[in-house]
């Protein structure tokens, strides 16, 4: 009897594991709902995400829209009016396909989620396992070209974060400018230590010994991948904690603290 079969006889669910396995997917679930609800709750606002040289990261790029960081001005009259319009709709796909498709986020979500499976050695609620080679979990593999784009937005968001720096043409700091920086920090070591990067980097080659640069290049992305799961979670609180402050900012609810 294949090792498959059997754990799904002993029934869904069913382990020898004594320690609180449920325990990591009950968490992946409440933080990853969380998120979701936040971001799409903010995403539909259309409004206090921006703060004199602050723009909230759910924001940028804001290729249309109302605050002086849009880049073409305000929406154009082609949208409909009936459709609702938020610059951060325009943009959230991008980073959004980039974390659901991730290969960390997958082995995660999957479990929390769908429960297929519950957790390592334990049963799963069926008995084949089909993986990733038919429809619909196929769409995964288009994860690399979230990668392309989410390296267009890093440059995007490290402008950003360098404006955030520059308070009516003069330079300063505020706690403001330090939370963008670290959010940026955060999702560009996400990004950097991407399986997918790391793959495109030197993963497919044979050898490496002889090309310094890819090599020193590749070592490095191996070494960030390392800690890739640990990326992902930081860089989901920061990106939310960052757009929270501009809005709490951009309210009058808290005061932007600056330091020069
Ligand atoms: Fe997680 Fe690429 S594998 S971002």
């Amino acid at each position: 009897m294949a090792k498959s079969e059997a754990l799904y006889r002993r029934g869904f669910g069913k382990t020898s594991r004594k320690d609180a396995w449920w325990l990591q997917q009950l968490l992946t679930f409440l933080v990853l709902t969380l998120f979701i609800v936040y971001a799409t709750w903010a995403a539909f606002q259309n409004a206090h995400y921006h703060w004199g040289p602050y723009l909230s990261p759910f924001y940028s790029p804001e290729i249309w829209g109302s605050s002086p960081h849009a880049w073409f001005g305000p929406k154009p009259g082609w949208i409909p009016t009936w459709l609702p319009f938020s610059p951060a709709l325009l943009i959230l796909p991008f980073p959004a396909g980039f974390r659901f498709t991730c290969y960390y986020y997958r082995g995660a979500y999957y479990k929390a989620f769908w429960a297929d499976p519950p957790g390592c050695a334990v049963s799963e609620p069926r008995k084949g396992f089909t993986g990733e080679h038919g429809w619909p979990l196929l769409i995964q593999n288009i994860h690399r070209y979230f990668l392309y784009a989410a390296l267009l937005f890093l440059v995007v968001l490290w402008a950003d974060a360098i404006k955030a720096f520059w308070f009516d043409g003069h330079f300063g700091i505020g706690l403001g400018s330090l939370v963008l920086l670290l959010n940026t920090t955060l999702l560009s070591f996400y990004t950097l230590s991407c399986h997918s990067l790391r793959h495109l980097i030197g993963g497919r080659k044979d050898c490496l010994s002889s090309k310094k640069v890819t090599l020193a290049c590749y070592s490095c992305v191996s070494g960030l991948n390392k800690r890739h799961m640990n990326f992902a979670w930081v860089s989901l609180f920061g990106v939310m904690l960052a757009d929270l402050y501009v809005r709490m900012v951009s309210m009058g609810i808290w005061t932007d603290w600056r330091l020069i």
